[in-house]
């Protein structure tokens, strides 16, 4: 365990200092791309200004015979990386596999200076973190990075939700973490068969009521994801870290995407996974405050004055706590709008 006294040391002598404090850049959503693919390696310099945050993907999804061209497609993508506000983060192999050792090895040291953050699939616990920190300071030292390289984990074991506040506070180069939906079943043993939202069994049903028949009691499909999500969006907070809602595996039913994205945005999620084009647009709707939200947010904070006390609004309570929420979506408002001039439009700033 690090203790407060050395939490912010390098690990390494040579290695760039760790940051006090993760910086907020969009990140509404991460668009996973194979970099094995040469279609889709010539495909990045079209879509990377289109997203806050484009992955090489190297893990799961990657067929096994692809993983060593997907790794060094990623190196060729990163040598010609330019994608100014857009972000480049990579997800590499799980800690376990045969290929994590040279995926990191290599990334770090031919475009390290490229990459802003690092996916880590399967992370169970804090000891993970500590590995993969202490290897990424041996690199970057090595490789004469003047800024550290960001971790992120995906939660997608049982074990890893158990752990999740360790892992959160586990160095300070955790950026954030992702839920992994799919992987999350298959080791909690649920029984779906999917990537992510809902399932038409997860129901509650109304009461039975005299003379009403069965077949017209109505069901409500509920979120199989709100409590791990909830969690994990508690576990970022008090770490000071950011949370993301992950994969939604039916790139067709883009309506429950949104729903599963919205459900994830108002819980306190920053951003999800776009696994397709379609999903970019959907993640840049969602994870962006409506302009409504932004001007009646304005509108209480300018009516509230000092921000504290009681006041009503259009027949609405409020007071300091409902301008702290307002200063929430007005702040989110500001960040998204310095990078994106159409959204700034439509906010009126
Ligand atoms: C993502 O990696 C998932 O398992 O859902
Ligand atoms: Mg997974």
């Amino acid at each position: 365990m690090r203790t407060p006294k050395n939490f912010f040391s390098p690990l390494a002598l040579g290695a760039p200092e760790p940051l006090k404090e993760i910086p907020f850049r969009p990140s509404r959503m991460i668009h996973f791309f194979d970099p094995s693919n040469e279609k889709m390696r010539a495909k990045v310099a079209g879509i990377a200004p289109t997203v806050d945050v484009l992955l090489g993907n190297l893990e799961d999804a990657v067929a096994v015979d692809n993983k060593e061209a997907a790794r060094a497609g990623l190196v060729e993508v990163g040598r010609n990386w330019t994608s100014g506000e857009t972000q480049l983060w990579t997800r590499v192999n799980s800690l376990d596999s045969p290929w994590f050792l040279d995926d990191l090895m290599t990334l770090v040291s031919e475009i390290g200076d490229k990459l802003d953050v690092v996916m880590v699939p399967k992370v169970e616990g804090r000891e993970d973190i500590h590995f993969v920190d202490q290897l990424l300071a041996q690199l970057e030292a090595r490789a004469r990075l003047d800024r550290p390289i960001l971790v992120h984990a995906i939660l997608e074991t049982a074990q890893g939700v158990a752990n999740v506040e360790e892992i959160c506070g586990a160095s300070p180069r955790m950026q954030g973490l992702s839920l992994g939906p799919a992987d999350l079943a298959a080791d909690r043993r649920m029984k779906t068969t999917r990537v992510g939202g809902g399932h038409p069994g997860y129901l509650v049903r109304q009461d039975p009521e005299e003379g009403r028949d069965d077949s017209d009691r109505a069901v409500y499909q509920q979120d199989l994801w709100h409590y791990t999500l909830s969690r994990m969006v508690d576990a970022c907070g008090t770490y000071g870290i950011l949370p993301y809602y992950g994969p939604f595996g039916d790139i067709a039913d883009t309506v429950a995407c949104e729903d599963q994205f919205r459900n994830a945005y108002l819980l306190g999620c920053v951003g999800a996974w776009s696994l397709h084009p379609v999903q970019i647009d959907i993640a840049k709707k969602v994870f962006s405050p409506e302009p409504s939200e932004v001007e009646w947010a304005i509108r209480v904070i300018d009516e509230m004055g000092d921000g504290t006390g009681a006041g009503m609004i259009d027949g609405k309570m409020q007071d300091d706590a409902t301008v702290k929420q307002c200063h929430v979506v007005v702040n989110l408002a500001r960040e998204l709008a310095a990078k994106d001039p159409d959204l700034a439009s439509s906010y009126g700033f």
